[in-house]
C-alpha cells in the first residue's frame, strides 16, 4: 500500500542552486493543482552556496517551463531538518548516502526522523536513477533535469492522491 500524503516535504541535491530548488517549485505547483497541502522546502548536502540565489542557467531553463525560482535561496541541510520534514528526497544516490550519514549521526530516543528516498523511487519512467548533476553541463542538460523532475514529482503526488 502506498504511503499517504506527507505533511511536509524536503528536496535535496548538492549545492541547492540547480536541482533541487527547480524541484521544490516543480513540486508546490503540482501539488497544489493537485489540491494537496504540504509544506515544500529544498536545502543541499554542501555549504558552498549557501546564500546564493539559483544558478541562472536553472532559473532560465525553470521560467522557459513556467517556474519561477529567482527568489529561492540555497541553505545547507541541518539535522533539525530531519526533525521538522516528514520526507527528504535526494536527487542522486551520493546526496541520498550523505544524509543517511546525518540522519545515522542523530542521537534521537524518537522514532519519527523524516523517512529519505531518492527522489526517482515512485517514478516507473527513471525507477532508481539520478537525476544528473547539470553545473558543469550544456543545456541539454538542464533541460533533462526539467524533464526528470516533472516526471518524479507527477509521480509521487500520484501516489499520494491514491492514498
Ligand atoms: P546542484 O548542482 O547540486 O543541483 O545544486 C550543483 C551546484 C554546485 C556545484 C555542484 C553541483 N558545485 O560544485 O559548486
Amino acid at each position: 500500500m502506498k504511503a499517504c500524503t506527507p505533511s511536509s516535504v524536503l528536496l535535496v541535491c548538492l549545492g541547492n542552486i540547480c536541482r533541487s530548488p527547480t524541484a521544490e517549485e516543480v513540486f508546490r505547483q503540482q501539488a497544489a493543482i493537485a489540491g494537496l497541502s504540504i509544506k515544500i522546502d529544498s536545502a543541499g548536502t554542501s555549504d558552498s552556496h549557501v546564500g546564493d540565489k539559483p544558478d541562472p542557467r536553472s532559473q532560465r531553463h525553470a521560467k522557459s517551463h513556467g517556474y519561477t525560482i529567482n527568489k529561492l535561496v540555497a541553505r545547507q541541510v541541518t539535522a533539525n531538518d530531519f526533525r521538522d520534514f516528514d520526507l527528504i528526497l535526494a536527487m542522486d544516490s551520493q546526496n541520498l548516502a550523505d544524509l543517511q550519514a546525518i540522519k545515522d549521526g542523530i542521537i534521537d530516543t524518537e522514532d519519527d526522523l523524516a523517512k529519505l528516498a531518492l527522489f526517482s523511487e515512485e517514478d516507473p519512467t527513471y525507477c532508481g536513477s539520478d537525476v544528473p548533476d547539470p553545473y558543469k553541463g550544456d543545456n541539454d542538460d538542464f533541460e533533462e533535469v526539467i524533464e526528470r523532475i516533472e516526471s518524479s514529482a507527477q509521480a509521487w503526488i500520484e501516489s499520494w492522491k491514491a492514498c
